[in-house]
Order: C-alpha cells, then structure tokens, then sequence
C-alpha cells in the first residue's frame, strides 16, 4: 500500500515536471541611451520615462546620462541587456550626444573611432592603452548580441537639440542619424530604423520657438518634462507611420491621435 501510494506520488511529480513550461512574462522594452532617454529629476527628464505611458508592454529603462555607443558598451552595460533579454523582447537603442569629439589629446572614454566600418584607433584612457572602434561598429555588435538572443532591436537617430537656438528654426541631421540607419540595416531584419530626431524636429517646427525654448530650460540638449513627453511621442508617431514595427498590437495610441506627420 505505502509503495503503491509512493508510486502515485511520484507518478504525479514526473507528470508535474513533464508539463511543458509555461512562463506568464509580458515581452519588455528595454531602453539603451544617454541623458536625453534616461531618468533624471527636477527641470530635467528624459523621454524614456515618457514611453511608457503609450506601451501596454513593461519597460525597463537602462539610459544613464554622459554614455556614447563606447563607453555603454566598454561599461558592460550592453551586456547586462544581452544577458537579460527574453525571445521577443525588444530593444531601443539611441546615442549620438556623447560619441563625437576627438581622440587626439585626452581620450574621454566616451569619443568613438571616426569612421562607419571596421576602422580602429589606438588610444590611453585612464593610463590603459585601448583600442576604440567605431560607433557604427559598437552599436552593431550590440545589436547583432541581442538578435542572437531572440530581441528585436529598434535603433533611433538622436534628439535634435533645440533648434530653436539661433533665433529661426535649424535643423540639420548629423552624421550619428546616417549611422544609426545604417546600423539597423546592418543589423538586418531583426533591425528597424526611426528617425526620431527627424520626427522630433518637425513637431518642433511646427509648435514655434517660445514653446520649445521652454522645453530646453538649462542648455540646448536636455529636455524638461513637458519636451520630454513631446520628444517620447515624436518616437512612437515615427514607429506608428512605419505599421508599429515590433511594437505593433502594443502601442496605446492610434497613428492619428499622435501630433505630427508622417515622413
Ligand atoms: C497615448 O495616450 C496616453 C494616454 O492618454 C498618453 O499618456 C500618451 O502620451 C499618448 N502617446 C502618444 C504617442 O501620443
């Protein structure tokens, strides 16, 4: 009897272990960038924190503020993404602000490698000889780590700053725009491209100096709340126009609703 009852048990227990696993886990939005996409506080924001309010999906917000393509991934912040991210879940990434200057002098850590391929600079950052490469070539092996994994990527073209500045309206797409388009074709059909600058840019236009002067309350390139949240929904009207892309079905708003124009 005690045998039979202890076959029965452990009939049941291999039935439990046997069932196929089912994992309740909402796909997530993982967000990769700088200062303009990150948390900050006071007249300060950046538009990640904005997103969420448009998604029905989870989003986990990993911009820090003062990161380039370089210095994200040389932190092991791309690969603590990498290491999280479930089949499905997607992945925006956004730099351009940090990742310009020159390495001739003192090296900041953060200056990528001129160039849109495989070029390499040897450089000193804080007394270690390093080897830097190319914006384009750090944003791909990040993102081509990701598909591996399963995640759909989603790179975005920086925020203009203001263009406002200069008294009439100026915007001019730099050379991290041509990149990160270039980026998510190399990346290939697990890549997606949004001109999020471009976007942003025209709603800018269109709602007039005094407006977005005050959404740049402490320098050209941060956001205060309110631009924050325009700056969020530049990005997903520019995911909207092109079907939603790997965030059809999860977008709250419908193309419409959304300020600005199709490009
Ligand atoms: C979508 O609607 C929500 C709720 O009304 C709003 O908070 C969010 O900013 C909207 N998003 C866009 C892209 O307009």
């Amino acid at each position: 009897m005690v045998a039979t009852q202890f076959l029965y048990a452990l009939g049941l227990a291999t039935t439990a272990l046997g069932a196929p696993h089912v994992e309740k886990r909402a796909q997530t939005v993982w967000l990769a960038g700088d200062s303009t996409m990150a948390k900050a506080s006071g007249t300060q924001q950046g538009w990640g924190v904005y997103l969420p309010y448009s998604l029905s999906l989870p989003v986990t917000n990993n911009a820090i503020g003062g990161r380039s393509a370089r210095s994200f991934t040389v932190e092991g912040r791309f690969q603590t993404i990498i290491d999280s991210v479930k089949a499905n879940d997607i992945v925006i990434i956004e730099f351009g602000h940090n990742d310009g200057g020159s390495l001739n002098g003192q090296d900041n850590g953060r200056t990528a490698c001129p160039g849109a391929g495989d070029e390499t600079c040897q450089s000193t950052y804080n007394g270690q000889a390093v080897t830097v490469l190319t914006y384009p070539k750090y944003l791909t092996n990040a993102g081509k780590a990701l598909v591996a994994k399963g995640a759909k990527v989603i790179i975005s073209s920086p925020t203009p700053n203001n263009p406002w500045e200069g008294g009439s309206f100026s915007y001019a797409p730099g050379r991290f725009t041509t990149y990160s388009r270039d980026v998510a074709k190399a990346i290939g059909a697990n890549a997606i491209f949004v001109d999020h600058g471009q976007y942003t840019a025209n709603i800018f236009q269109t709602l007039g100096k005094a407006k977005v002067d005050a959404f740049f309350p402490n320098d050209h390139t941060h956001t205060s709340p309110a631009g924050a949240d325009v700056v969020q929904r530049a990005f997903v009207k520019g995911l909207l126009c092109q079907g939603g892309g790997f965030l059809n079905g999860f977008i709250k708003n419908s193309t419409a609703s959304v300020e600005g124009k199709c490009i």
